[in-house]
């Protein structure tokens, strides 16, 4: 139990907690936020979590969040937790999980795959394992890992 709030609460918005240390930077540009996008953003990086690790924790004020949004943020922080808050309470707090289908989000690496062709078709991959991460284009059968899938996000 932390004995002080290292970022002040927030009243309106979605706290993103259990982010793996150094990744909220990344969480940030998936979820479009930047310079142009007008929210107030408090990040926390390298925060002690446990023994081993580090955390990172966003707190993004007056934004929340579709499912293709928490598809990713998965996909980067399998063990995120979302906190929805509304007047300064917790109106909702879930985990985030990786889909066994992910559609749509991601473009697949093979240059030859259908789904890159003329006529577009949607991507769909299936998850092959969570940690590593691993998953599997439908169409091709061509697998991502981690760091391939960060970089086409
Ligand atoms: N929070 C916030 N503004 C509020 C209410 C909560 O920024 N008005 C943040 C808290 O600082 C915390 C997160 O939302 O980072 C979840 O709140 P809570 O469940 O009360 O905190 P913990 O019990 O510490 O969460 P966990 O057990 O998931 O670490
Ligand atoms: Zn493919």
């Amino acid at each position: 139990m932390e004995r002080t709030l290292r970022i002040s609460k927030i009243r309106e918005g979605i706290v993103i907690d259990h982010i793996p240390g150094g990744k909220s930077l990344k969480v940030l540009s998936v979820l479009n936020i930047g310079e142009k996008s007008g929210y107030t953003v408090s990040v926390a990086m390298f925060v002690q979590s446990n023994r081993m690790k580090t955390k990172d924790v966003l707190k993004i004020e007056s934004r929340f969040l579709e499912k293709s949004e928490l598809d990713r943020i998965a996909l980067i922080a399998p063990d995120a937790t979302i906190s929805v808050i509304k007047n300064y309470e917790i109106s909702e707090k879930f985990t985030v999980e990786i889909p066994k289908r992910i559609l749509g989000i991601l473009k697949c690496n093979n240059q030859n795959c259908i789904t890159n062709g003329r006529e577009p078709i949607r991507p769909e991959f299936e998850l092959l394992s969570r940690s590593p991460l691993v998953i599997r284009c439908i169409f091709c059968e061509r697998n991502m890992g981690e760091s391939e899938i960060h970089s086409s996000l």
